[in-house]
């Protein structure tokens, strides 16, 4: 089993949806959202999480009608997680969202009990992908082994709520720059996606902050993010697409770098700024990632 390059996940938005809340599975699959994550963690009460647990694959089945992917969020306590595990993993959840890891063998050791779940139930072997979340200073410190522990990994994030939380801080840009900075870093050195924003998840209500804060943290390599109430779904999705502008730029930058490159010169002057290898290449992505976007919503 070996990710591809069309494993990599579209998740410019991903919805979270405490799964036993029945007014929001029910609207989530008009959100827009590119995924949507069932909750069966921090937003489900302990005395509730048994009963959560048996609602999954009905939320499943109500949340995709609108193309949307499925995530569903596990537990980190190893009792619950081998039964939300053991409960969950099926044909309609195309990933696992794994909070608090802490180490590489934590991520091996679950993959384990993926293989035998997928096993039993007839799952293909290695649909299951992870998403990984970094939630504590003992984690971070393994974040680059965390990342490339499996390679059901797709996606890498830093639980900002939770990490401010274990090192006494509070989740605001400044302290969450460094950590959700690396968290870039150790997931693009695995060849995964980086998803989150380098701010809190709770700010809902402030609609222009939050629209800053996903264009800062695009500009430093995150390509998505979860949130937590379905305004935000809208910030997502325009700020992680490359507008028109910017694919427009990136096909005339391509095109005059082509011709230069036809006639025998590696770099060349386009729109009064020098252009080479790297920036063509970032002008490529912008491109890809465009078409790709274009292709999944085609698809809806
Ligand atoms: N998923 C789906 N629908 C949601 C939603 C969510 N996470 N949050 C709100 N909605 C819906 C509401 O049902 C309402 O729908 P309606 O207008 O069709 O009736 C609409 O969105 C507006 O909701 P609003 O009244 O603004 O929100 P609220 O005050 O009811 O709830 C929260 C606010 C924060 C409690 C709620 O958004 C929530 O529980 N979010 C998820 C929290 C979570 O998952 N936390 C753990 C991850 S960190
Ligand atoms: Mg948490």
């Amino acid at each position: 089993m070996q990710a591809r390059a069309d494993d990599a996940p579209f998740w410019r938005s991903m919805l979270f949806v405490p799964v036993n809340v029945p007014k929001y599975v029910a609207k989530a699959h008009e959100r827009g959202a590119d995924a949507i994550i069932l909750d069966l963690e921090d937003s489900i009460a302990p005395a509730d999480k048994a009963a959560a647990r048996t609602m999954v694959a009905d939320a499943a089945t109500v949340v995709s009608r609108g193309g949307a992917d499925v995530v569903v969020r596990i537990n980190r306590p190893i009792e619950l997680a081998v039964r939300d595990i053991e409960a969950v993993v099926s044909a309609e959840v195309r990933a696992l969202m794994l909070p608090k890891i802490d180490s590489a063998g934590h991520l091996r050791l679950l993959t384990e009990l993926v293989d035998a779940v997928e096993a039993q139930k007839g799952v293909a072997r290695g649909h299951t992908r992870f998403i990984a979340m970094v939630e504590t200073a003992a984690g971070f410190r393994y974040i680059w082994e965390i990342a490339e522990a499996t390679p059901r990994n797709v996606a890498l994030t830093l639980g900002g709520e939770d990490f401010a939380s274990d090192i006494g801080g509070e989740p605001d840009p400044e302290v969450l720059l460094y950590p959700k900075q690396q968290c870039v870093l150790a997931a693009r050195a695995a060849g995964i996606t980086p998803m989150g924003t380098i701010g809190s998840v709770a700010n809902f209500q402030d609609v222009e902050g939050y629209r800053a804060s996903i264009k800062r943290s695009r500009r430093f390599g995150f390509e998505g993010s979860a949130c937590i109430h379905p305004s935000i779904v809208p910030l997502l999705n325009e700020g992680f697409t490359p507008s028109a502008t910017e694919v427009d730029t990136a096909e005339r930058m391509i095109a005059a770098y082509e011709k230069a490159y036809a006639e025998g010169r590696g770099s060349v002057t386009f729109d009064g700024k020098m252009i080479d290898v790297p920036i063509v290449e970032r002008a490529q992505r912008v491109v890809d990632r465009a078409r790709r976007i274009a292709a999944r919503m085609g698809g809806r």
